[in-house]
């Protein structure tokens, strides 16, 4: 196990670049099942959960190759319907093999994922939807089961009470790439890792309209070929580097992202008195109002509104800026599992309901904490660079599964942070449960 030992108060300038977006590349390689040609997508990020995601494929019989470090070729000409518990439940985002595996095989067997810091993450989306559409859904012992012999085009609305679902959207897409007649898909997800799944599938021959809308119309087509894709940037990546730069108060360049792509969370940046400008079609620089930055109010809600991903990061941007800052949340109401930690480094937070009320403008002190999942662990880096002294990060093999090289990518800005053996730990703060 490692961990990371960050020592505070260094100002952060420079150039950062942005990897291929986690939550985009996920649906992708699950949408690679949809054709027995070759595939090849770039710009892969080297994560963890892209690591989980090969190994799946291979364990459902598909031929998969990294050629390169961010670059996968996949050829599923053998496949059997049956994903593998012990893969399965390392990650959630395997759920979204349910819809190329029904409209290929017109068989899936797909375990229950577990459960999720965050919160309540249920499926019941998803198989509404294969439901709907004229699947066979049960569940035995755990394992979702799924008869797609008679699917049949249908028109659904998949959105949910906190909203339109992702991956639910991305199953239902993909369920429906190859079923004849037109389905339409109200309430869709419209985040950018969806559009990027349907332009990836419309290279491969689906026919998909609506892309970018909640309303989706999918055209099924005998069967679908071969592509070569690139992934787009990882927007909750940049806008992680984004509140790295404006924490420390400092000035940076984030390269090889998609400015149109951050939605709401630009607006309230902008709002505390974050500057965000253009310097080319995907650099954007980043510095601060002389003045201060002004407390912040934020709801997160699908896009384009403020991502839920980037919840945990503002938090802790919002305790360096003194005033009441109000962060609620409409995805994960229970998403705050960051914040007895930022308390740890004498953060002023209090939870309301879904909402923290965050008192800053204290000075943080670095602590010994423990990061939970993988947005709670960039919202304490980013905590640990305006600390004082020195912060310590336990469990952070949750940061490697959605961020590539996070801790170099910041020392490259100046941070000073580095990635030590646990061994290294203090004595005095080496958790029993560790
Ligand atoms: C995707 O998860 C992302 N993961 C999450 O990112 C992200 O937080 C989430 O979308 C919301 O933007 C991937 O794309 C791999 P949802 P997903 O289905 O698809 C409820 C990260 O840190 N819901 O859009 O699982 C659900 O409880 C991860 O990178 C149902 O009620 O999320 C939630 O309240 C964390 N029934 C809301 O919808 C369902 O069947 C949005 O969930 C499905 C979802």
């Amino acid at each position: 196990m490692e961990i990371l030992k960050i020592h505070g108060g260094n100002i952060l300038h420079g150039d950062i670049s942005v990897s291929g977006s986690k939550n985009a590349a996920l649906p992708q390689f699950a949408a690679a099942l949809l054709t027995s040609e070759e595939t090849i997508l770039e710009n892969v990020p080297d994560l963890s959960d892209i690591r989980f995601m090969g190994e799946i494929l291979e364990h459902l019989g598909a031929n998969i190759e990294r050629v390169g470090k961010n670059t996968w070729r996949i050829i599923p000409t053998n496949l059997h319907p049956n994903a593998p518990y012990e893969l399965v439940r390392k990650m959630r985002a395997s759920i979204c093999l349910l819809g190329p595996l029904v409209a290929r095989l017109k068989k899936a067997k797909i375990p229950m994922p577990g459960g999720c810091v965050i919160g309540h993450r249920p499926i019941d989306l998803h198989l509404l939807a294969l439901n709907e559409m004229g699947a066979q859904v049960s569940l035995n012992q755990g394992v979702v089961e799924v008869d797609g012999s008679s699917m049949k085009p249908t028109s659904i609305f998949i959105g949910g009470r906190h909203g339109s679902t992702v991956t639910g959207t991305a199953n239902a897409i993909m369920a429906s790439v190859l079923t004849p007649g037109t389905t339409l898909l109200d309430g869709a997800a419209c985040e950018p890792e969806i559009v990027d799944l349907c332009t990836m599938l419309g290279k491969m021959g689906a026919q998909i309209s609506g892309i970018g809308s909640h309303l989706l119309e999918i055209t099924g087509v005998e069967k679908l070929h071969g592509c070569k894709h690139r992934v787009i940037p990882d927007r909750i990546e940049a806008a992680t580097y984004i509140m790295a730069g404006a924490i420390s108060r400092g000035s940076i360049r984030v390269h090889g992202m998609n400015p149109g792509h951050l939605g709401a969370f630009s607006k309230v940046m902008k709002e505390s008195g974050v500057l965000l400008n253009p310097v080319a079609d995907d650099i954007i620089s980043v510095s601060t109002d002389p003045n201060g930055l002004k407390p912040f109010e934020l709801i997160t809600l699908p896009y384009p509104g403020f991502p839920t991903d980037l919840q945990a990061q503002a938090c802790a941007l919002a305790c360096t800026i003194p005033g009441l800052s109000i962060l609620t949340e409409r995805v994960y109401p229970s998403r705050f599992m960051h914040v007895p930690e930022l308390l740890r480094m004498g953060a002023e937070v209090s939870l309301e309901g879904a909402s923290a009320i965050v008192k800053g403008g204290k000075v943080l002190n670095g602590a010994p904490v423990m990061a939970s999942d993988l947005r709670a662990s960039a919202a304490l880096i980013l905590a640990g660079l305006v600390s004082e002294g020195e912060t310590w990060i336990h469990r952070i093999y949750h940061l490697d599964r959605g961020y590539e090289l996070l801790d170099e990518k910041l020392k490259g800005l100046g941070a000073d942070i580095e990635r030590l053996p646990e061994s290294s730990l203090p004595p005095a703060f080496r958790s029993p449960t560790d």
